[in-house]
């Protein structure tokens, strides 16, 4: 293994992005939870795609069988990824796309006073979707809370909102406004065991922790890949019995084998095979005989570098006067995400100062708008700090130092 500082040289050295100047510093990113950097290898892939692949598929000629041949290799890529079956991968224009798709299949065989159940820590993109059904359908919707202070999941509450009627769980693996990571397989098993279906959102867990769907136990499980140095597509894991029989609105004359069926319309070629270029590249960082191996080798290298960082960021942050940081403390399990509020300052100017120093960070509810109102956040917002694979602990001092500065200049 290189050491640490010279191997961070080296990730950092695949992005371009990072040789970004502003206001006369170098751009520290630290918004990947809203979307990652892409390395060189990605785009060079989806380039090569569109000069010499370029078709739509099924069809006789070359191009055409190319297209064909890279979409499978891609299905084959994230099933690796998701320790799932090929046809078990499902690609689609973005995660909520993909939710809404699949929330109007499931709403067509459900009845009235069917329940489902959504949760206060999630991004909406995993409740919205649920709640249409509660007008489209007559779907009645029951919450599980979080712990506001913890920024936990009321996991015991959930046998009590069970029961017959109870058609899916919606859960997220990690939330992207605290960074808090949830027992989903504890969620997934108690689903099961009711006789409910699960639905897994980890578009903020997957740049951080490598998924196991099998290992989770939920039913379907959807993520993005531009969340994890890819392009902007989503990706949907559904298990192979459900995506061949749901009743998934489609085109008369559109392929009806799984997983093309649940596939609406031509798709973007050169992103699923960007997407599978961005797996590929968090592969080539890790070692071992295949590529689920070498993946597992490089999350855990990643998530290693993530523990130091989020240490360093959350005791700094914590350590400046009229900082609130929220969320779960460092030694629960979490993400590299740390959101917080400087003082009764709205984030988004906290943001523009930073911005002035180079510091790229969002903020708001990130649409995970009962997080901030559970918070007591939701006028304010919160600041929200990713740090990705690129970041560098230098990075993170700056930060620091940087929400220092303002706290100094606005007493
Ligand atoms: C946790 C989480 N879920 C869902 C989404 C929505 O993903 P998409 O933009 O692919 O629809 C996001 C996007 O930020 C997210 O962070």
């Amino acid at each position: 293994m290189q050491p640490q500082a010279n191997r961070i040289e080296d990730i950092r050295s695949h992005f371009p992005a990072l040789e970004r100047v502003h206001s006369g510093h170098p751009v520290a990113y630290f918004d990947g939870p809203g979307g990652t950097q892409v390395p060189r290898s990605v785009v060079e892939v989806m380039n090569d795609y569109l000069y010499n692949h370029n078709a739509n598929t099924h069809w006789g000629y070359p191009t055409s069988n190319e297209t064909d041949e890279l979409i499978q290799d891609a299905r084959v890529t994230f099933a690796d990824f998701l320790n799932a079956s090929s046809d078990e991968i499902v690609f689609g224009q973005n995660m909520s796309s993909l939710t809404f798709h699949l929330a109007r299949a499931l709403g067509r065989g459900v009845e009235p006073g069917d329940e489902m159940i959504v949760t206060e820590l999630d991004h909406h993109a995993n409740v919205d979707t649920w709640r249409s059904l509660e007008k489209e359908r007559g779907v009645t919707i029951r919450v599980l809370p979080m712990d506001a202070e913890s920024g936990q999941l009321e996991l015991a509450d959930l046998p009590a909102l069970l029961n017959k009627r109870t058609k899916l769980v919606a859960v997220g693996a990690a939330s992207n406004a605290i960074g808090t990571i949830s027992d989903v397989a504890a969620v997934c098993r108690q689903a099961r065991d009711a006789g409910a279906l699960s639905f897994v959102d980890a578009v903020h867990f997957a740049p951080h922790k490598l998924i196991d769907v099998d290992a989770i136990g939920c039913d379907f499980l959807a993520c993005s890949a531009y969340k994890f140095y890819g392009p902007h597509i989503g990706i949907l894991f559904g298990r192979r019995d459900l995506l061949e029989s749901i009743d998934f609105p489609k085109l008369r004359s559109a392929p009806d084998n799984s997983p093309d069926r649940v596939e609406t319309g031509t798709q973007s070629h050169e992103s699923i095979v960007g997407a599978a270029a961005a797996v590929d590249f968090i592969a080539s960082l890790g070692s071992g005989t295949n590529r689920r191996e070498r993946l597992a080798n490089a999350f855990s290298d990643m998530h290693s570098r993530d523990e130091e960082l989020i240490a360093t960021l959350r005791n700094g942050l914590s350590s400046i006067e009229g900082v609130r940081v929220y969320g779960p403390g460092i030694d629960a399990a979490r993400t590299s995400l740390v959101s917080f509020t400087v003082g009764d300052h709205l984030s988004k100017d906290v943001s523009k100062y930073l911005t002035g120093k180079g510091i790229f960070a969002s903020h708001g509810d990130f649409y995970a708008a009962t997080v901030v109102e559970r918070l007591g956040v939701a006028r304010q917002g919160l600041l929200r700090i990713g740090c990705s694979i690129y970041t560098t602990a230098g990075e993170v001092e700056r930060l620091i130092e940087g929400v220092r500065d303002f706290v100094s200049e606005h007493r």
